[in-house]
């Protein structure tokens, strides 16, 4: 299956050292990763503060590799076109976060980026399903937003794996990509999904070691 073969890295800079952004982005892309993964968190959707608007826009200056950005924060509508304006390439939602995900999303397009939905681990994936039209990214969290770092949750797999029969289904050009607790053994369990998120894993060793284990995501069945 095309889907299992190649994999997209996207290391989070959650995880990067904050002081020296430029070099660490430089660092992974020349590593080989696909895109750098943006967490924005606003310390009312989940419980903690991260960056915003004008560091994507520093970002994407210096960036040679997409800029994948997650949008933890209440009433996304109100943010996305300055997110977009700042560089964004994928800005992706949190399905909780706004009464009208999806005006949202069409609007995310309209703008000219690829819409992205994303759902909280405690919400079921069939609250998305309608939405996977207007999306050209699904990421599944498999930990709670808010922080990096975090133990795997097992439980979330069953979703990508629902996810990629839906997508097959409707015959829809959106990827899946999921994010938290990836490390070379919670990728080979999701190798149903195209892009993975990694911050820990990445940033605390070797990154082209790192990435390019992620980046083998073999399938049990394609051994
Ligand atoms: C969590 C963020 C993740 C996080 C991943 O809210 O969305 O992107 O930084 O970090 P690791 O890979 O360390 O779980
Ligand atoms: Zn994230």
């Amino acid at each position: 299956m095309s889907h299992s073969s190649k994999k997209l890295v996207a290391p989070s800079i959650l995880s990067a050292d904050f002081a020296n952004l430029e070099k660490e982005i430089l660092a992974v892309s020349k590593a080989g990763a696909d895109w750098i993964h943006v967490d924005v968190m606003d310390g009312h959707f989940v419980p903690n503060i991260t960056i915003g608007i004008p560091v994507v826009k520093s970002l994407k200056k210096i960036s040679p590799i997409p800029l994948d950005v997650h949008l933890m924060i209440t009433e996304p509508e109100k943010y996305i076109e300055d997110f977009i304006k700042a560089g964004s390439d994928y800005l992706t939602i949190h399905i909780e976060s706004t009464k009208t995900p999806e005006a949202v999303l069409r609007r995310i397009r309209e703008l000219g980026a690829k819409a992205g939905i994303t759902l909280r681990p405690g919400t079921p994936v069939s609250a998305v399903l309608p939405l996977l039209p207007l999306c050209d990214l699904v990421l599944v969290m498999t930990v709670e937003p808010g922080f990096g770092g975090q133990s795997f949750m097992y439980d979330q797999v069953a979703k990508i794996t629902a996810l990629r029969s839906e997508i097959q289904k409707m015959n829809l050009d959106c990827l899946i990509e999921v994010d938290g607790g990836i490390n070379a053994e919670t990728a080979k369990i999701c190798f149903e999904a195209d892009v993975f998120v990694a911050g820990n894993f990445v940033f605390s060793q070797d990154y082209e070691g790192a990435i390019s284990v992620l980046k083998k995501g073999e399938s049990p069945s394609s051994r």
